[in-house]
């Protein structure tokens, strides 16, 4: 297959924005990733053409040239995180898998100085129903080190289902990493991820007490994970 219907899409929700990588992000790309190469180094998949730190441009205009190949061959999403307009990181739908499967994995990073403001979730859940309404595929899946508590608060927020361990599924940071498989199929969100994420944060500010301290069991509605909090 080549083409997605419904690539290339920009999408928004409140601040948060997805919109299809370009080469003019390697600069923001570059100086972002440099800037976290720490706070990415035990989470991020190892890419021989893709160091987590380069001064070099180069290798980051090789790596969105690749991610858009692989949109033109119907196998990926490549997007940008955006908040309020501003680079704020990446989000790809990639292995896409058609044919019986019509299955992908979701992948993503923010810079850390936009962290705990809800807007991974909220990028996931636009991705996601996209995905499954508009490009047709049924399974998406976010595999993530057991590790990566704020990544496994992500999916556990949105209620992707826990599925198992995958013994040794990547390499990162120097070693073949297991990771927990996270998964949602369409039949999971009838009413949309995006409207689940939603009504799950407000259902969590209604149970917060008015001083806004956090009590037991209000997590989905805790003042980081609301949808694109400003
Ligand atoms: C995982 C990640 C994408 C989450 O993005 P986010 O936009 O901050 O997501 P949220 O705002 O929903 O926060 C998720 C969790 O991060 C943690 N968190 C919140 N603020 C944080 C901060 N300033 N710094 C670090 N972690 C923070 C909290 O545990 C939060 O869960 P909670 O809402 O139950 O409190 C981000 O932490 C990141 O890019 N990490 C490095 C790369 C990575 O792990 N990628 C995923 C690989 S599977």
């Amino acid at each position: 297959m080549s083409r997605i219907r419904g690539w290339p899409v920009t999408l928004n929700e409140g601040p948060v924005g997805l919109r299809p990588l370009r080469l003019r992000d390697a600069g923001a790309l570059r100086t972002t990733r440099i800037r976290n190469v720490e706070w990415l180094r035990p989470w991020e998949p190892t890419h021989p053409e893709m160091p987590l730190q380069s001064s070099s441009i180069a290798p980051y205009i090789a790596m969105i040239q690749a991610v858009r190949k692989e949109a033109r061959q119907g196998i990926a999403m490549p997007w940008a995180v955006t908040y309020e307009g501003a680079f704020a990181g990446q989000l790809t739908v990639g292995a896409i898998v058609w044919g019986s499967a019509r299955s992908a994995q979701v992948g993503y990073w923010i810079d850390s100085a936009y962290a705990g403001r809800g807007i991974t979730p909220t990028a996931v859940a636009l991705a996601v129903d996209h995905c499954f309404l508009a490009v047709g595929l049924h399974r998406i899946e976010a595999n993530i080190r057991p590790e990566n508590r704020a990544s496994r608060r992500v999916a556990e927020k949105l209620g992707f289902r826990e599925e198992g361990v995958r013994k040794r599924q990547l390499h990162i940071d120097g070693a073949w990493r297991d990771h927990i498989c996270y998964a949602l199929t369409s039949e999971d969100v009838p009413e949309g991820l995006l409207a689940r994420w939603r009504r799950r944060s407000d259902e969590g500010e209604r149970g917060r007490p008015p001083d806004g301290t956090s009590s037991p069991g209000d997590t989905p509605g805790s003042p980081s994970s609301r949808p694109g909090r400003p």
